[in-house]
């Protein structure tokens, strides 16, 4: 027998599940400015303008990187697995390590990879998406490949 307490009870679960986030279908929208100035900016600085000694900049240096595929995956690539390892970036060197992004969503570094492509490239191109994200996930490449990636999609 269902008494009428917990068919109550039931009506009450099934009214609250959606202000609570249960059963919520639609994933919430995830705003990208907001991820990059609480995590990335931390290092990256909040305009991303870098800082020699802790971090590149990523304001104006990856729009040539966006623009292909190969330069999404690596972005991909260095928000999930991190980098370390030589880079040069305007004319200065770094030679420093990126601590892995992963405790990060999919959704959630695809919304802070758009924010970098479009406010501060300015970049035709995109960042990698959160299908792109979750395929770097599984796929892991080492650290010098993703620089020799880096290297040919900069080449003048
Ligand atoms: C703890 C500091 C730190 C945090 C937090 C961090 N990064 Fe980095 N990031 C670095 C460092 C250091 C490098 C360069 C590594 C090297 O010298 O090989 C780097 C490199 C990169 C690169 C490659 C740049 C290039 O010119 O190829 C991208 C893209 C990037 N980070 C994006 C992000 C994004 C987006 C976030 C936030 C989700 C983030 N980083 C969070 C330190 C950080």
């Amino acid at each position: 027998m269902i008494s009428k307490t917990s068919l109550a009870w039931g009506t009450l679960v099934i009214a609250l599940a959606p202000a609570v986030g249960w059963a919520a279908d639609a994933p919430a929208a995830v705003d990208g400015q907001a991820i990059f100035k609480q995590i990335c900016a931390a290092c990256h600085q909040p305009g991303g303008e870098g800082l020699p000694g802790l971090a590149p900049p990523l304001a104006g240096t990856l729009a040539p990187l966006l623009a292909h595929d190969d330069g999404r995956r690596y972005m991909a690539q260095v928000l999930v697995h991190g980098l370390s390892g030589r880079i040069e970036s305007k004319g200065q060197e770094f030679n420093l390590a990126m601590p892995p992004q992963s405790a990060l969503s999919d959704a959630e570094l695809a919304a802070a990879a758009g924010y970098v492509a479009r406010e501060l490239n300015q970049s035709e191109g995109r960042g990698p998406s959160a299908d792109e994200v979750a395929a770097a996930r599984g796929a892991a490449l080492s650290h010098k490949q993703l620089r020799e990636w880096r290297a040919r999609l900069l080449k003048p």
